[in-house]
């Protein structure tokens, strides 16, 4: 059976993770979890950028190797992974020789196709974006910036054939509104293609470039890192070891919307119909966190660390910030307060708490079982039918990739168990002789332990340590499929609830 295949961008091997590598991986991780939980069969591939310009220097500067450097960044990038509790099924790198081989095997047929043919070229280089410029990547009669020094060059390259595909790309996206995501985007893309392209050079010659996959038909020279790192999403799935037709083509690539144009939804799209290989079905561009309203980048330094966040506040608190915080697209400011004002309110006071309180009242009026429900008036109907409708817009919400909504239809469900728990006043209850008291009681407790279930299974893709949490106090296994567990209706009554536990404890 297809598998749902789906990819992060696979992170530059030229510095430690930060947020916005963070970032990208838990929301792949959370779209990867929504699938199972749909009953689909997924894979998940993440994996890391080796080659390229900036790795062999960073590696000269620190006398080593430019493998121990990718070897250490592996390490540190895998360390966040697994800190994260990011599901992936497979981490590619780009030196390994599965994928080495497949970049080589792609090369060669392009080149026997004549889609790759080589030619001298004069023009301006920067090193520090290593690409060849253009008069019109001037601001103002300048070189900007971000390309460092730039300098005139001649030399003999190897280029891909991108124009010839012009027009098809545009009519490609044009008629697949689902290829690019936000679909805002699509048009960034098409006004890109109003210009003519240019074709690709491919190629750096290894005088200047040695830390590269050589060419396959000219070992002077090696491959272009982008040429090289695309490929990694079919290089992963097209060994022996898989049956290509359950995994290609990819369902979705995850990336950030610096790298959508032109890589992911120019040159990549192109290099798979000129090598006949079927194209992905979405590529979802999010945006960037910002420090002081810039991209939080390597080069600019102002970077937050999101293992110390991890350390501090727990795996799940940070997946939950960056998941409730931003809007799939657009970019988000950080800020330490938010963080530790949405670990107090929302994690603290709102989920922690009313666990916490919960279990203490079924341990403290029940022996810890769950009772009976006997009576159904106004408040127990009403929780029940605000469940329905936030878990249904939920759901609509994590299918659009509108998690922050998706998550917020749940915490808002939340703030209302804890509201009807106010209404009922379960602590008036237990002491009051009233005659229907015990019932009302009794009735508040099982209504709220379910209610608590369903959040617990709704917040699962989003905070799997909590939700593994949460269930393991009603000795529950956690959720595989959403749908058998997502509806009003336990199977807990009767049964032995755990201790209280304290699941955010103040920082
Ligand atoms: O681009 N906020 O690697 P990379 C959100 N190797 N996302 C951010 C971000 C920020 N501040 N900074 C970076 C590369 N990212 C290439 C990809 S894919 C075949 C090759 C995202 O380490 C960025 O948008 O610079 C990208 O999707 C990912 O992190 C890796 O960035
Ligand atoms: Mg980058």
């Amino acid at each position: 059976m297809k598998k749902f295949f789906l990819t992060t961008a696979i992170d530059y091997a030229n510095g430690s993770p930060h947020l916005g590598h963070a970032y990208e991986k838990v929301l792949t991780d959370v779209v990867a979890r929504t699938m199972r939980l749909e009953g689909r069969e997924v894979h998940f591939l993440t994996g890391l950028d080796e080659h390229g310009q900036k790795v062999q220097q960073g590696a000269k500067e620190e006398g080593i190797r430019p493998q121990e450097r990718c070897d250490r960044i592996a390490d540190e990038f895998q360390e966040m992974l697994s800190k994260l509790e990011i599901s992936n099924d497979d981490y590619i790198r780009t030196t390994e020789t599965r994928h080495q081989k497949v970049v080589g095997r792609i090369l060669q047929a392009l080149f026997d196709k004549g889609e790759i043919y080589k030619a001298e070229y004069r023009g301006f280089y920067s090193t520090r974006a290593e690409q060849f410029l253009q008069e019109k990547d001037k601001v103002d009669g300048e070189w900007p910036e971000i390309f460092g020094e730039v300098t005139e060059i001649t030399e003999t390259n190897y280029f891909f054939k991108l124009s010839k595909y012009q027009n098809w790309l545009v009519e490609h996206i044009k008629s697949n509104p689902e290829f690019i995501l936000p679909a805002y985007r699509q048009s960034q893309v098409l006004e890109f293609l109003k210009e003519p392209l240019n074709d690709l050079c491919i190629s750096r010659p290894k005088d200047r470039l040695s830390w590269g996959i050589p060419l396959p038909f000219n070992q002077d020279f090696v491959t272009y890192v982008w040429f090289d790192a695309l490929v990694n999403y079919y290089s992963a799935v097209s060994s022996s070891n898989y049956h290509s037709d359950d995994y290609w083509p990819a369902d979705l690539h995850v990336i950030g919307k610096d790298i959508l144009t032109p890589p992911h939804a120019v040159y990549w799209p192109i290099m798979l119909q000129a090598s006949e290989l079927a194209l992905p079905k979405s590529i979802l561009a999010h945006g960037w966190w910002t420090t002081s309203g810039e991209k939080m980048s390597k080069s600019t330094g102002e970077t937050v660390d999101p293992l110390s966040l991890i350390d501090r506040y727990g795996t799940d608190a940070f997946r939950y910030f960056v998941m409730r915080e931003m809007t799939v697209g657009q970019d988000a400011e950080f800020s330490l307060e938010r963080f530790e004002s949405r670990y107090r309110a929302d994690l603290g006071n709102d989920l922690g708490n009313l666990l916490s309180r919960l279990l203490h009242m079924v341990h403290s009026y029940e022996d810890g079982k769950v009772p009976t429900a006997e009576v159904n008036e106004s408040l127990e109907q009403c929780l029940q039918s605000q469940w329905e409708k936030s878990r249904d817009s939920m759901l609509e919400h994590f299918r659009e990739f509108r998690f922050n909504l998706g998550i917020e239809e749940t915490f808002s469900f939340i703030r209302s168990i804890n509201k009807y728990a106010d209404d009922r006043t379960p602590w008036k209850l237990a002491k009051s002789d009233e005659p229907d008291a015990k019932k009302e009681l009794r009735t508040c407790l099982a209504t709220m332990v379910e209610a608590l279930r369903l959040a617990s299974v709704a917040i699962s893709p989003v905070m799997p340590q909590v939700h593994a949490q949460i269930h393991q106090r009603m000795n529950l296994e956690p959720t595989k499929i959403w749908k058998d567990e997502l509806g009003w209706g336990s199977t807990l009554v009767g049964k032995k609830l755990q201790e209280k536990i304290i699941l955010f404890p103040r920082a």
